[in-house]
């Protein structure tokens, strides 16, 4: 199978990685693609957000499936623009990706699936915002409506605060605020059958001890030693299979990978949001366990023959993921410094630790440079937990970038008496 992967990050590096692992994968190439997945596909610089342009490569290179990656391209349509070129494609339309691209749209299909969440008010006038600020009380949750990037929510004690972003947002969701753990849970879909992954934990906190600005998460390990089997039913009976019946039922069905996020609250599981695709970092730990070739399950939920699709098969050890984010991330981060160690992991840890690259680029001198953010994640697999955390800090130690910063934190509670860890 030809395969063109859409996006240049750490998810991407990470469906790159478990796709090359495919046997049933005969070519993989991605647009734009990073540093590392240069290592494993043929990157192309074609522009992921223009969907003509994304079809015209497919086209151009015999793709069998074209898997898009983020969700700023879902929700501008480039899916829909290679269905429309008579390629497969792994990802919802635009219109099935408001699920993540308008929060309001969300609480819609939600209340009318009849999904357990926050109670909540969409808000277009300060004097509504204002009233449902005053109806909920502290702490208050307020959400831009759109896209955010991950920056879009404020979570606050302080009115003040909780005022000044809602009056910065043209329409906003303000909720009520849902204590308890939180898992994210993934679920690969055609639009009809749902199969849910393996529910993985991230770390959203800046530094350790859940300390600092709120990221777009600093590391994450699976499986949940403290949230079992049961769990996933659950999430699957009450959250997933009625959203994806509520948005085929109107006539825009969501084929993909729906994410829940998930707050286990004392009075029960509730959606603290939806994504449409594969989180970061929860996904390099869920495929590291992936024991399923995955380009099968990702052309036949694109085709629409998820139902025939044989169960998922997970192995039995644990994975961890820890980002290593650069200097000032994630208020100003600092790009354009080299990284140094990549080449010792390759030769130290084996098969058993790898580095996913996010923001990275090779420079004029083809040194490998940061570009982003969170520059990269060393994902490690192990027996248990203790064993994979050992793995990818040893690993992550290795890694030279100035003025670097990593969670030292992620999974080690977990590890030690198995219980949640509650952001
Ligand atoms: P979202 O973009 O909706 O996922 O929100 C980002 C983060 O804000 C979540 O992962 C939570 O940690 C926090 N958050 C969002 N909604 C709520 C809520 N209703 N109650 C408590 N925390 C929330
Ligand atoms: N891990 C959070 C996200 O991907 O949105």
């Amino acid at each position: 199978m030809r395969i063109l992967v859409i996006g240049g990050g750490a998810r991407e590096h990470a469906l790159c990685h478990a796709l090359s692992r495919d046997i049933a994968v005969s070519e993989l190439h991605c647009a734009p693609g990073n540093a590392g997945i240069a290592e494993l596909a043929d990157c192309h610089p074609v522009d992921p957000l223009d969907g003509q342009a994304v079809a015209t490569l497919a086209l151009r290179l015999g793709a069998e499936l074209v898997v898009v990656g983020p969700e700023a391209p879902l929700v501008a349509g480039v899916a829909d623009a290679v269905r429309a070129a008579g390629v497969a494609a792994f990802g919802p339309g635009a219109e099935a990706a408001r699920l993540e691209g308008s929060k309001a749209f969300a609480k819609d299909v939600m209340a009318a699936a009849g999904v357990p969440t926050a109670r909540a008010h969409v808000c277009a006038t300060p004097a509504e915002a204002d009233a449902a600020l005053a109806e909920f009380g502290p702490p208050y949750v307020v959400k831009d409506d759109g896209l955010a990037a991950g920056k879009g929510v404020v979570v606050t004690e302080d009115l003040a605060v909780a005022t000044a972003h809602a009056r910065s947002c043209e329409r906003v969701v303000i909720e009520e605020f849902l204590d308890g753990p939180e898992v994210s849970l993934f679920a690969v879909t055609d639009g009809e059958t749902v199969l849910p992954l393996t529910p993985a934990q991230d770390f959203k906190r800046a530094f350790d001890a859940d300390q600092g600005p709120n990221t777009g998460g600093m590391g994450a390990y699976s499986p949940l030693p403290w949230a079992d089997r049961k769990l996933t039913d659950e999430v699957l009976r009450t959250v997933l299979q009625p959203t994806v019946d509520e948005l085929r039922r109107r006539g825009t069905p969501f084929s993909g990978l729906l994410y829940a996020g998930l707050a286990l609250t004392r009075r029960g599981v509730r959606v603290v949001e939806f994504n449409a695709r594969f989180g970061d970092p929860e996904t390099q730990v869920v495929l590291a366990r992936l024991e399923t070739p995955l380009a099968g399950l990702l052309r036949a939920a694109a085709v629409g023959e998820l139902a025939g699709h044989p169960p998922l098969r997970w192995s039995e050890g644990s994975a961890v993921t820890v980002v290593v984010a650069a200097d000032g991330y994630p208020a100003a981060p600092r790009a354009g410094d080299p990284i140094e160690g990549l080449e010792a992991i390759r030769a130290e840890d084996g098969p058993g630790a790898y580095v996913l690259h996010a923001g990275t680029r090779r420079d004029e001198a083809g040194r490998v440079v940061s570009a982003g953010g969170r520059v990269l994640s060393v994902t490690a697999i192990g027996a248990d937990l203790t064993e994979a955390r050992e793995r990818a800090y040893r690993a992550v130690g290795r890694i030279e970038l100035a003025g670097s910063h990593h969670r030292t934190d992620i999974a080690a509670r977990a590890a030690s008496d198995q219980s949640p860890t509650i952001e």
